[in-house]
């Protein structure tokens, strides 16, 4: 198959990461019979120094063409005192919006070797495997108004949504469901909000064309207790855009890692865009020593979510565990009798795993 993607490298350690991930993309076409044409733009505090603009046009015709975008991180120190219209974030908010990418996937599984440095215990975290989808184009961080009164004295922020937009982030999480463990926990505050009702009734709706999945309603609060008291209970999270941002922070830390975790926003159609969860992580960027394999594992994402190759994105996460059992790893993550190498090396060693098929 051949497919364009488009590279956003943005700031701090994004390059870096990037790079890697293209190599392994590489070879991944190479053992599978596939061509990956790769495409460079700019973006985030990167694009404001060369174009003046967190988001050039260019940048957003090229990923309107693209079959799947990755991305590295965008900010950084350098553009903190820019305004606000002009910060870096605006970037990758920008390129979301602009196409449509209303769904946001977010992996939570550790790595064994890895499980040590988890606030949970071992055997608590141990047989998590999550998928976190939440809505990400609607909801109380859209809705208007959201404002002040003259006199600073009362605010009204608005939680609004369309069936519509329910629909389409409910179908994703059963779809997800589907061809995973196929339980979906649906999360709502049903006993208060009138949005989290309509969303309960579209939901039992809509378990009708999925008699193959088991639905369970739980409230927000009560979710967030058991995502560190019962990880493991959880296969597909469907939520929308303000829990699912909270809830997926705190699963986030779940498995100890920041550096290992990937996340995709998607829509209907397959097109993607993807991307590690940390930031550009300017504290050691351009010294050779940051984590890819979040990066790595984002482009594993894009391959299952976006082309359907499952096989291929499977074969780079087992890489990916078998580089971690061997013992490597970079500075930011710790392995009993270890060894801590660099970002290239790490590359190197994953991609001595694809191949060796061990
Ligand atoms: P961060 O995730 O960049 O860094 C937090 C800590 O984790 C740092 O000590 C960093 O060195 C380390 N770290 C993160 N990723 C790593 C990796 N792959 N390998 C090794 N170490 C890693 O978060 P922070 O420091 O809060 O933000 C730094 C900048 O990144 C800010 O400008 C922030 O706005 C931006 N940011 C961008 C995001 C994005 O592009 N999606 C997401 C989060 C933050
Ligand atoms: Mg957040």
């Amino acid at each position: 198959m051949n497919k364009q993607i488009i590279l956003l490298p943005g700031d701090g350690i994004g390059r870096e990461i990037i790079d890697s991930a293209k190599v392994v993309l590489n070879s991944v076409a190479t053992e599978f019979g596939h061509e990956f044409t790769f495409h460079q733009h700019a973006i985030g505090g990167d694009a404001i120094d060369r174009f003046g603009t967190p988001l050039p046009d260019d940048t957003v015709k090229a990923c309107r063409n693209a079959d799947a975008i990755l991305l590295g991180a965008v900010g950084g120190p350098k553009w903190d005192t820019v305004p606000a219209k002009m910060r870096p974030e605006k970037g990758l908010l920008g390129i979301r919006k602009s196409l449509g990418l209303f769904a946001n996937l977010r992996p939570v599984k550790g790595f064994k070797p890895l499980l040590h440095a988890s606030p949970l215990k071992e055997e608590i975290i141990n047989n998590s495997d999550i998928l976190i989808v939440r809505e990400l184009t609607g909801g109380l961080y859209f809705g208007t108004p959201s404002e002040r009164t003259e006199d600073g004295n009362a605010v009204v922020d608005t939680l609004s949504y369309t069936r519509f937009e329910m629909e389409r982030i409910i179908e994703k999480g059963f779809e997800s469901a589907r061809i995973r463990r196929k339980h979906l926990t649906s999360v709502d505050k049903a006993n208060v909000l009138e949005s989290s009702r309509l969303w309960r009734e579209i939901v039992n709706e809509k378990a009708k064309d999925y008699p193959d999945v088991t639905v369970e309603h739980v409230l927000v609060d009560a979710c967030a207790m058991k995502l560190i008291t019962n990880p493991s209970e959880f296969d597909v999270i469907v939520t929308e855009n303000l829990f699912g941002d909270i809830l997926s922070d705190e699963a986030s830390v779940l498995t100890g890692s920041l550096g290992m975790l990937p996340s995709a926003s998607v829509r209907t159609d397959g097109v993607g865009l993807y991307e590690p969860v940390h930031g550009s992580a300017p504290d050691i960027a351009g010294r050779g020593i940051c984590n890819p394999l979040g990066m790595i594992l984002s482009a594993a994402l894009m391959l299952r979510f976006s082309f359907g190759m499952e096989e291929e994105a499977s074969e780079i996460e087992r890489a990916v565990g078998a580089c971690l059992e061997q013992g490597y790893h970079t500075a930011d993550l710790r392995i009993k009798d270890g060894k801590q190498v660099g970002t290239k090396e790490i590359t190197e060693i994953v991609l001595e795993n694809l191949t060796s098929k061990s």
